[in-house]
């Protein structure tokens, strides 16, 4: 599976953190797609802070990088191109907008799906800018876009 992979990669990286860039150059980028341990990971920069998470939306390997961002329920998320699912930038929740049909008259408001977009780690010093790789051994549904069934998908899409 890809996260065997990335945990056979991980043992071979030191401390599992990858150097992406310098600072300025990540912040100018705005967006910066890298592969890192054989994964696919978008890398953002918004109101002065860094994201990362897997490039492919976990719906159906929806190119996360052309997304807008937006602040939605008080959470920073990212638009999918593709059917426009909501992620947030800091977990990967997927965020919708649901009535409670118990409810009389039922409101819309924003719900969440849990984390659907797996979400990595940055961290800047000295002027460079490091991700490490999500450890979180649970399945989380983006993992199926960096596997080679979900690549050969998307590449048909
Ligand atoms: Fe992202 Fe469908 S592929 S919303």
């Amino acid at each position: 599976t890809v996260f065997q992979r990335a945990m056979e990669g991980k043992e071979q990286s030191t401390g599992g953190l990858h150097f992406v860039g310098k600072k300025d150059e990540m912040i100018e980028a705005k967006r910066s797609f890298r592969t890192l341990e054989g994964r696919d990971i978008l890398i953002i920069y918004h109101q002065g802070g860094f994201y990362a998470m897997d490039s492919y939306c976990y719906h159906a390997g929806g190119m996360l990088q052309n997304g807008d961002i937006e602040e939605i329920d008080g959470k920073l998320c990212i638009i999918c191109p593709n059917h426009k699912y909501k992620l947030s930038l800091a977990k990967g929740e997927c965020i919708y907008k649901g009535t409670d049909p118990r409810e009389k008259p039922p409101v819309p408001r924003w719900y969440s799906k849990g984390v659907k977009q797996r979400t990595h780690m940055v961290t800047e010093t000295n002027g460079e800018v490091y991700v490490k790789l999500s450890e979180d051994t649970s399945w989380i549904e983006s993992d199926y876009y960096q596997g080679e069934k979900g690549k050969v998908e998307r590449a048909k899409a």
